[in-house]
């Protein structure tokens, strides 16, 4: 089965880095049948859309709800799709805790995305406070709920989950690792989701990747757990071996 594999970029990534990144990636990655996706921040994304021969398709991590207006620093939808991005990632937990974004805020900006033809890369994820609490499920279903409320049966078809358990996501520190899930822990929620798939979604197959401290040691464990389509990466997707060696995988 093939894999969808979603670079992060975060707030990281000149154009000149870029660059660098895609000279060194193009050593190590191979012709491959897994879809990857890097979603670049929005002033590297002409250089990253030039590599595109090397196989991948830009991403964004932002997106406002509106078309256009008062929103000084913000980008439209119509605008990710006029810099030819084709997938765009929502309700990440950094954005969730940091620009305090909401479940109604995401849904209005999963609605633009759909609107304009954007494939969305919907991340839910508990954090470790919840988990503890043993509310983990509790929170993932209403942030499932309330962030796919009233999105059209087409639009369902371009909506990819991404499971991002919170307290796994590392701080960008190499010297301080965050946890990652057990395999049974990540085969549980993945099969939670799938079923909030099925029930809300009506969609038997809605893909479903894996966030958090993914890399090229732990992928080849994280991608045989049932019910794992691919994986969302952050830190690892800086480090061009690492990136290629996750997005090479082929089982
Ligand atoms: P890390 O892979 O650095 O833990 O980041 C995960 C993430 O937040 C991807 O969106």
């Amino acid at each position: 089965m093939s894999k969808m594999i979603v670079a992060n970029w975060k707030m990281n990534m000149t154009s000149a880095q870029a660059n660098e990144f895609f000279d060194e990636y193009a050593k190590h990655i191979k012709k491959t049948k897994n879809k990857v996706v890097i979603c670049a921040p929005f002033t590297t994304m002409p250089t990253v859309f030039k590599r595109r021969r090397l196989g991948f398709k830009l991403g964004a991590q932002n997106v406002h709800p509106a078309e256009n207006g008062t929103h000084t620093g913000e980008i439209s939808a119509k605008m990710l799709v006029d810099a030819k991005v084709t997938s765009v990632i929502i309700g990440h937990s950094e954005r969730r805790a940091q620009f305090g974004e909401c479940n109604s805020f995401i849904n209005a900006k999963i609605k633009a995305a759909v609107a304009a033809g954007l494939q969305v890369i919907f991340c839910i994820g508990e954090t470790a406070d919840e988990r503890e609490m043993g509310k983990t499920f509790e929170v993932l279903k209403k942030q499932f709920i309330e962030g796919m409320a009233d999105i059209g049966a087409e639009a369902k078809k371009n909506i990819v989950i991404a499971y991002e358990p919170v307290w796994a996501i590392s701080g960008g520190d190499p010297n301080k690792p965050s946890p990652t899930p057990k395999s049974a822990e990540i085969a549980e929620v993945h099969a939670f989701i799938r079923k909030l798939g099925k029930k809300q979604l009506k969609s038997s197959r809605i893909p479903i990747l894996y966030g958090g401290s993914a890399n090229d040691k732990n992928f080849k464990e994280i991608f045989v757990i049932e019910n794992v389509d691919g994986a969302l990466v952050g830190g690892a997707s800086l480090v061009p071996s690492k990136f290629a060696a996750m997005c090479n995988f082929n089982k």
